[in-house]
């Protein structure tokens, strides 16, 4: 059975891809992924503010940004609540590569262009094959306008491109007024790869001690229909490479990513519940199922379910829309 696909330039066996999660934050996590038969293996994020943290207080000038900038920075986490900070990042992806034989993905969680984007450099230096920039916005400023945050998100990864060789992915949210233009955009920006969806915080609120709660639910297969309908409409429009990330549990889920047009499907939620093995059972469950229904490779099916060949998406939305609603019956 053919499994294999391309994803950012890179050849790989079977489309199982370990996404971004604690899974990976030391060598033995790595190797137990990689036994486990994960095509490749996305590190978890460094974030810009720990980069930025770090910088500032090299030269010890929180204090110089005067209050507000003292403020917002107590909503961070101390520097050492973070799993890791930028050194041993650096130093975790080195190791990192040295023990696996598999592709190891760096990621890079900002929003805005500027210095930190430096990080990316250090990144491909330590060996990363390529780079996720996960583009993590809640635009809470009304001033601040949809053009601006798109502007925002492709100029960074413009400076990303320009920063560094290795191929760049791009995390993205699905809320954008225009995502496919939005898409199209970071394609021309030079975008390698497009991973979809990141999950947004959703804090709930604890309505007896009037606080609000940080719970990070993991996710099920209901999830990845966003995924699918973003990912049908996408491909075959864009030249980067696609990538879904949510809701990724059973090999069917697979099986349908590619039929909308992935090129590989990130796992997290599930390895969390079940372990690294899963990515063993999903392997085997893919071949059986594929071989079952008489598919001799999976690239033949790739995008065979997307809309590039509907003459009017717009209208084809729509009307989807309209039957869905009119075919209820209680
Ligand atoms: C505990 C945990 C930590 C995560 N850390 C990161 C991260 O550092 N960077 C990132 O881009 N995504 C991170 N994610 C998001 C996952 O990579 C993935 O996109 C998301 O969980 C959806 O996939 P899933 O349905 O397979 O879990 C994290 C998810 C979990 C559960």
């Amino acid at each position: 059975m053919n499994l294999s696909t391309e994803y950012l330039g890179l050849s790989l066996p079977h489309p199982l891809v370990a996404g971004a999660s604690p899974l990976a934050d030391d060598v033995d996590g790595v190797r137990r992924l990689e036994d486990a038969g994960a095509a490749a293996i996305v590190l978890r994020s460094l974030f810009e503010e720990q980069i930025t943290r770090e910088q500032l207080s090299e030269f010890d000038n929180l204090d110089r940004h005067g209050d507000s900038f003292a403020e917002a920075a107590s909503y961070f986490p101390t520097p050492d609540a973070y799993a890791l900070g930028p050194f041993e990042y650096l130093n975790h992806l080195r190791r990192a590569k040295e023990a696996a034989r598999v592709p190891v993905i760096a990621s890079l969680n900002g929003a805005t262009p500027s210095g930190w984007l430096e990080y990316a450099r250090l990144m491909e230096q330590a060996g990363a094959d390529a780079l996720e920039l996960n583009l993590y916005r809640i635009a809470t400023n009304p001033d601040t306008t949809g053009a601006d945050i798109e502007r925002q998100a492709i100029d960074t990864v413009r400076e990303v491109k320009k920063a560094v060789s290795i191929p760049v992915a791009v995390k993205l949210s699905p809320f954008y007024s225009a995502f496919a233009h939005v898409a199209r955009e970071l394609d021309r920006a030079g975008a390698d790869g497009l991973v979809l969806f990141n999950r947004f915080y959703q804090p709930d609120i604890d309505a007896e001690e009037l606080t609000a709660t940080r719970t990070l639910h993991l996710s099920d297969s209901s999830e990845l229909l966003l995924r699918l309908h973003w990912m049908a409409i996408l491909s075959g429009r864009v030249r980067a490479s696609l990538a879904v990330t949510g809701g990724v549990h059973t090999a069917l889920d697979v099986v349908k990513a590619t039929m909308a047009g992935a090129h590989v499907t990130q796992t997290v939620s599930a390895l969390l519940i079940h372990g690294p093995g899963h990515l063993r059972t999903l392997l085997g469950d893919l071949v059986a199922w594929l071989e079952q229904h008489e598919w001799d490779s999976l690239s033949r099916m790739r995008g065979n379910m997307n809309l590039s060949k509907v003459p009017d998406p717009d209208a084809y939305e729509r009307a989807n829309y309209m039957l869905m609603l009119r075919g209820w019956r209680a």
